[in-house]
């Protein structure tokens, strides 16, 4: 039983890692603040709103620790923003309202929606205006996220503050069983500077604007080096990566597997076990851990391990190890490890392609702008008219020595190969993406359909400086 190896092997990590002198406290390597700045703050759970409701974004002041606040941008006065659950088959309707001192626009990142309710920076309202959203959610079940999308704005809006999930369930997945309510971890992780004074303040310098921004200390949910108690039991960690530019690849302190369920577009076709997961920025990833098996007092992390990137090493702190999440076994008990099936949800492979794309990405160093096919974005220019309903073959080429989270808004994808770097696609890009991590030196081959909504919709660069300043194109779906 899966749920059965899976105490063996958490247990085994643990004794390890005490005869290796326990959970060490280092948090945040190349971290220059002090050992104030290293302490943990419980991981927060985000406020809740339902379907229905009003979004206003404006200047506030949240707390980023234990007994710290910062002037930061809030959607209804919290960080990070609120969680939307939804169902499919209800309406999603929200009133965006701006009071913030810039435009602004949300996107709901992972949804299918029509253009004019998809954030298009073209939508963007200007400080003092409302937006009405009201759309149909035809979306499998799955973790999802919303953020803003005004021109040249996303980075630092999200940065201040602006990002929230948004949580589809349905009746395959509420079928399964899994964790809920107490047990459901949601964390949105993000890279920031450790001090309160500098952690929501926008100021890339120019090296950030060509590799993205990468600070030293892990925030989970607005909090700084976040710490979890669990009861014995299972938990199901739903995770965003909402940084600029940041990769993670989280594994566990201890070694023991991840047992993945699901991605970006909501659940696998089949739970698979991992040792870690490659997180590019806007991907998501939903896995579960079982801590029935080991002692109140137990403690492990959830890391980011360190990597090279091919080309780049040492030259930008990108692959620094980082602990993520500190995780403490208190007393108490909750259900194991659901008995999952060996099937999770139905994906039906989408079938041979009509027609192929190449898009290349590429930042050449000293450019200011960072550009697809050799353009950077242009509001009003349409680089490609995708016929709907019609299966084509999109061929995303990294012609550079920095990592590009390639996003399309407007459907969900399959990822079919990946050549070079990494070399193969990975368990758990299996299902429905919506964005591809493409490092250095890759080339991945994805299977798209438009089949929801015709119009304008975007293909971007998640890494958000690489976003604001011109790696997006315009597609337009006929
Ligand atoms: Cu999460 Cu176009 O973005
Ligand atoms: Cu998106
Ligand atoms: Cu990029």
């Amino acid at each position: 039983m899966l749920s059965r190896r899976r105490f063996v092997r958490l247990t085994a990590g643990a004794a390890a890692a005490a005869a290796g002198g326990g959970f060490p406290f280092i948090t945040s390597c190349g971290d220059p603040s002090g050992p104030a700045d290293r302490v943990r703050s419980p991981l927060l759970r985000p406020a809740e709103i339902g379907a229905g409701r009003t979004l206003l974004a404006a200047p506030g002041v949240a707390p980023i620790a234990e007994g710290e606040s910062a002037a930061a941008w809030l959607f209804n006065g919290s960080l990070p923003s609120p969680t939307i659950r939804t169902r499919r088959g209800e309406v999603l309707a929200f009133d965006l309202g701006n009071d913030l001192p810039d435009p602004t626009i949300i996107h709901w990142h992972g949804l299918l929606v029509p253009p004019e309710a998809d954030g298009h920076p073209r939508s963007a309202i200007a400080a003092g205006a409302t937006y009405r959203y009201e759309v149909p959610v035809i979306q499998r079940a799955g973790t999802y996220w919303y953020h803003p999308h005004a021109h040249h704005r996303t980075g630092e809006q999200i940065h201040r503050g602006l990002a929230g999930f948004l949580i589809v369930s349905d009746a395959e997945e509420d079928a399964l069983g899994l964790p809920a309510g107490a047990q459901e971890i949601l964390m949105l992780l993000q890279d920031r500077d450790a001090g309160a004074a500098s952690a929501l303040t926008y100021a890339p310098a120019a090296m950030d604007l060509h590799a993205g921004m990468l600070r030293g200390t892990p925030f989970g949910n607005g909090v700084r080096l976040p710490a979890l108690e669990v009861a014995g039991g299972c938990y199901r960690f739903r995770l965003v990566n909402g940084s600029h530019a940041r990769v993670y690849r989280i594994g566990l302190e201890s070694g023991a597997p991840l047992t993945v369920i699901g991605n970006d577009g909501g659940l696998l076709p089949a739970a698979v076990d991992v040792p870690n997961i490659w997180l590019g920025v806007g991907e998501r990833i939903d896995f579960l851990i079982d801590f029935t098996d080991v002692e109140p007092g137990w403690r492990t992390a959830l890391r980011s391990l360190a990597f090279d990137v091919p080309g780049t090493s040492g030259k930008f702190p990108q692959g620094i190890e980082l602990d993520l999440l500190e995780i403490t076994r208190v007393d108490g008990a909750v259900p194991a490890m659901p008995a999952l099936p060996p099937a999770l949800s139905a994906v039906a492979p989408l079938g041979a392609a009509a027609s192929d794309r190449t898009f290349e990405f590429r930042s050449s160093p000293g450019e200011e702008m960072h550009r697809i096919n050799g353009l950077a974005f242009a509001m009003d220019r349409v680089d490609a008219m995708v016929p709907f309903g019609e299966t084509e073959r999109w061929v995303f080429v990294n012609d550079s020595t920095l990592p590009h989270p390639v996003h399309l808004h407007g459907t969900q994808f399959q990822i079919v190969s990946r050549t070079g770097g990494r070399g193969g696609v990975l368990p758990y890009e299996a299902g429905w993406k919506d964005t591809a991590l493409v490092m250095p030196e890759e080339t991945v081959e994805a299977l798209v359909r438009f089949d929801a909504y015709r119009g304008l919709f975007l293909l971007h660069c998640h890494n958000l400086q690489h976003e604001d300043m011109g790696m997006m194109m315009n597609i337009e779906v006929v």
